[in-house]
């Protein structure tokens, strides 16, 4: 929505009188489209996406923080950084429990994953911090209120499917790091996506999601190869777009999402078929995800290098990309009390915010100031989120400035 400057002082008038703004009734203008290297919405308008991940893969597979906070207040927190999407994180374990009939209470839940004791005490401070919630509110429930949340203070919900066994990710050994690892089940992952792109039909703000968070070898090696990544995503997009045309669906690469240079540039998987957009019916919702974790580099021109290299070509005006979609770069991010001003950081945001054509889309990880449980630590500090430990301020005000600079510079 773009605001003439001279009505902002009304607008901000108003908004203190009543802190609600009437809101724009179209909003997000959804479905999405791909169109070359841009997502465009049903106004044909360009959206550039510049947010941040929510995680809520792990264990519990409840999104975190609400034992802090409430959903809105969290939610408030990104508006305040003028970002315009979440990317919600999931585990196929909690499709499987609705499957076989599991309890997915958040007080079973929490038991489970924590324990009864500590398990009782983070629902009990969950319920009171988000008094909508009882302790028979479903996990469900809970990407519910927030996917309703984030319509109310219109922000875009991106789905990712993080893990299938919920825990924290991600590793060779974690058994999810390959299509038929120990907890990698092909058929319950490709059910999971269907379910939950059918299941999101009824959160407005819904406009996207993943196949699959980093793919990567199994601890003794095998996967990570073209054929078998074809062989598994293209019939689980299918899946997808058949259960919900809607959303945009996000291609992974290999390598921990760091490699998609053979399927945007067309090349031979290694057994003679190509990757080609055309094949498909619904090739205006395909994206191309990255990630980026170069924290140590010492040199700019090697990142932007490797993340052309790997895909970013697809977003240049007249490139070599026989592929041309729009990539989005869903993970990236950096210790909140060191990270800021690395050559990694600066890099990451003038490249993204300079690319020939218009600013490319990503979304920083992470918001989280801690988790639940993470690796078997429960109340788990994460020194690269956003929010403090109890998410109720910025961890570093230097680094949440970098992310709101970011932000504009992207949504210009
Ligand atoms: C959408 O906008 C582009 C320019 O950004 C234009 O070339 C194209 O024709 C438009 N498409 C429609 C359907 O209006
Ligand atoms: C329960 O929580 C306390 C305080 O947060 C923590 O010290 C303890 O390790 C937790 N118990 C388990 C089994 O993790
Ligand atoms: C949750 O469900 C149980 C079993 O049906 C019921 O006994 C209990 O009162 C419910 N709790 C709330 C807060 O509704
Ligand atoms: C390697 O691991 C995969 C996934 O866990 C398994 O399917 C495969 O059988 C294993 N291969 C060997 C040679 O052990
Ligand atoms: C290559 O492998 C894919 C995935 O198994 C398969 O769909 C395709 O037909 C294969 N191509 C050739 C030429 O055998
Ligand atoms: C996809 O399209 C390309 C070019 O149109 C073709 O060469 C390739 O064999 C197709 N692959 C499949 C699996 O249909
Ligand atoms: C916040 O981040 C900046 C930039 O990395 C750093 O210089 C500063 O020491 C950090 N502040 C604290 C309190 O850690």
């Amino acid at each position: 929505m773009h605001i003439p400057l001279s009505l902002l002082p009304i607008l901000g008038s108003l908004a203190q009188a009543s802190p609600i703004l009437p809101r724009a009734s179209s909003w997000p203008n959804a479905p999405f489209t791909a169109s070359g290297r841009d997502i465009k919405n049903s106004l044909n308008e360009t959206v550039v996406y510049a947010g941040v991940n929510w995680p809520g893969a792990a264990d519990v597979m409840i999104p975190e923080g609400l034992q802090y906070q409430s959903v809105s207040s969290i939610m408030s927190k990104i508006k305040d950084l003028g970002m315009n999407v979440i990317r919600l994180t999931y585990a196929i374990e909690l499709v499987d429990d609705i499957y076989s009939g599991v309890d997915s209470s958040l007080k079973a839940a929490f038991i489970q994953a924590l324990g009864e004791t500590n398990g009782t005490k983070v629902l009990n401070q969950v319920l009171s911090s988000n008094p909508s919630f009882t302790e028979n509110t479903t996990r469900l429930e809970v990407f519910d209120a927030i996917a309703a949340e984030a319509d109310t203070q219109l922000i875009y919900v991106h789905l990712d499917n993080h893990v299938s066994k919920g825990e924290w990710c991600c590793g060779h050994d974690d058994g999810n790091a390959w299509f038929g690892d120990t907890y990698f089940n092909v058929a319950n992952w490709k059910r999971g996506l269907a379910y939950m792109s059918s299941h999101a039909k009824s959160w407005p703000a819904f406009t996207s999601m993943s196949l699959r968070n980093e793919l990567r070898t199994t601890s003794n090696g095998t996967g990570d190869n073209w054929v078998s990544w074809y062989e598994n995503m293209v019939p689980a997009a299918d899946g997808i777009n058949a259960a919900n045309p809607a959303p945009l669906i996000f291609f992974s690469g290999l390598n921990y999402d760091t490699q998609l240079a053979t399927i945007v540039n067309g090349k031979d998987i290694g057994n003679g078929t190509t990757f080609s957009l055309d094949n498909y019916s619904y090739k205006d919702k395909i994206v191309w995800e990255l990630h980026n974790y170069a924290n140590s580099a010492t040199n700019c021109n090697d990142i932007k290098g490797s993340l052309r290299n790997q895909g970013y070509n697809a977003m240049e005006g007249s490139a070599s990309a026989v592929n041309k979609a729009p990539v989005v770069l869903t993970e990236f991010g950096f210790d909140q009390n060191t990270g800021s001003s690395s050559v990694y950081a600066q890099c990451i945001k003038e490249y993204l915010t300079t690319l020939p054509g218009g600013p490319g889309g990503w979304m920083q990880w992470v918001i989280s100031g801690s988790y639940y449980i993470r690796e078997g630590a429960q109340d788990k500090d994460e020194t690269w989120g956003l929010l403090n430990h109890d998410w109720s301020d910025w961890r570093n005000q230097t680094a949440s400035d970098y992310t709101k600079s970011f932000v504009e510079k992207t949504l210009v």
